[in-house]
């Protein structure tokens, strides 16, 4: 007999941690973590390496893109969180990505593809030619919250220029770490891994799409991606991919992890979309974390003044 083990995708919405009772279990768990706190010193549980040990980005370029809505506090953009390869649960990337990355090894980046200058980049001569910019994003996730974060980072369109793409590349694939010892969710057949996400090339040259490397003026913890990590803010969390160590040029379209898992309900696309349902909810509203009451989902978050010229005369329902 053939035993199906349900997975995390099958999941009703309703049976989906919901960030009020999650919220419940870690003031139970730590009452003395504040927002404030949680910047000023390492809190007892759950933010990995030490805050005051991370590196500070100072006189930061404050970019026109971001919006002036309130942000989210620091403790819960790094203690709520997706990232399959520490567990599946919200809280499991900030109990055990807290040795990730290892800092033995030098982190690298190779670039290649549909390119005429392919190389592989350790992580500073990746990251140092570029002016680090604070973008403060709204990001809404495919379960319905949303969140504002201060991202720190650069344009991908800059990293991608320096590889020269020629005209062969469409697409752009990327692909996380895979490393089973550092990351144990990838010994567990949740997605097929390592994590690969996609974008058109025109999408990937877009200005609002970054490479992160920090938040809150801080370079990033494990749980939230670290060293670097893609973000897409038009499109569901997903697309923004973790802990990137590959970024290639194609011409197909590149076969998603999520497409892979279900392509029924995960499209290469993903455009935040409130009239696009996802097949077992609707995506018309949305839990800001922090707030209680819901708020209506906008059409590409917001960006559509940015990005919708990018889709016209696409049918959004048939290329969610
Ligand atoms: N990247 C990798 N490699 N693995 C993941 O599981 N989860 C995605 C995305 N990137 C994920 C990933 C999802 S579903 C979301 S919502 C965002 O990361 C969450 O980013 P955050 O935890 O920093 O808020």
């Amino acid at each position: 007999m053939l035993i199906r083990r349900r997975k995390p995708w099958d999941l009703p919405e309703s049976e989906v941690t919901d960030y009020k009772v999650y919220k419940n279990r870690r003031q139970f768990l730590n009452t003395s973590i504040t927002a404030g706190l949680a910047l000023a010193a390492a809190p007892s549980i759950g933010l990995g390496k030490p805050v005051d040990e991370l590196q500070v980005y100072k006189d930061l370029k404050p970019s026109p893109f971001s919006t002036d809505e309130e942000k989210t506090t620091f403790e819960a953009i790094t203690t709520y969180n997706n990232f399959y390869e520490f567990g599946t649960g919200k809280e499991d990337p900030s109990l055990y990505a807290t040795e990730f990355p290892d800092e033995s090894q030098i982190w690298k980046v190779e670039i290649d593809g549909e390119c005429d200058n392919p190389g592989v980049y350790e992580y500073d001569d990746l990251v140092k030619p570029f002016t680090m910019e604070e973008r403060i994003y709204r990001m809404r996730c495919v379960e319905g919250w949303s969140m504002v974060i201060p991202w720190i980072g650069f344009p991908l369109a800059e990293l991608l220029k320096r590889a020269k793409p020629n005209s062969k590349a469409k697409y752009v694939e990327f692909t996380t770490l895979y490393d089973p010892e550092q990351m144990p969710g990838q010994n567990r057949d949740v997605l097929e891994w390592p994590y690969v996400e996609g974008l058109r090339m025109d999408e990937a040259m877009n200005p609002l799409t970054m490479i992160s490397v920090g938040l809150y003026g801080k370079e990033l913890l494990g749980q939230n991606g670290a060293p670097l990590r893609l973000v897409v803010p038009w499109k569901y969390g997903f697309k923004s991919i973790k802990s990137v160590v590959r970024i290639r040029f194609v011409e197909e379209m590149p076969q998603t992890a999520w497409m892979k898992a279900n392509a029924n309900e995960y499209g290469f696309y993903s455009n935040v979309n409130p009239n696009v349902n996802h097949p077992r909810w609707s995506q018309r509203r949305e839990r800001r974390i922090g707030e209680f009451l819901k708020r209506d989902t906008l059409m590409f978050n917001g960006y559509g003044d940015y990005v919708a010229e990018l889709y016209s005369g696409m049918d959004l329902k048939r290329y969610f």
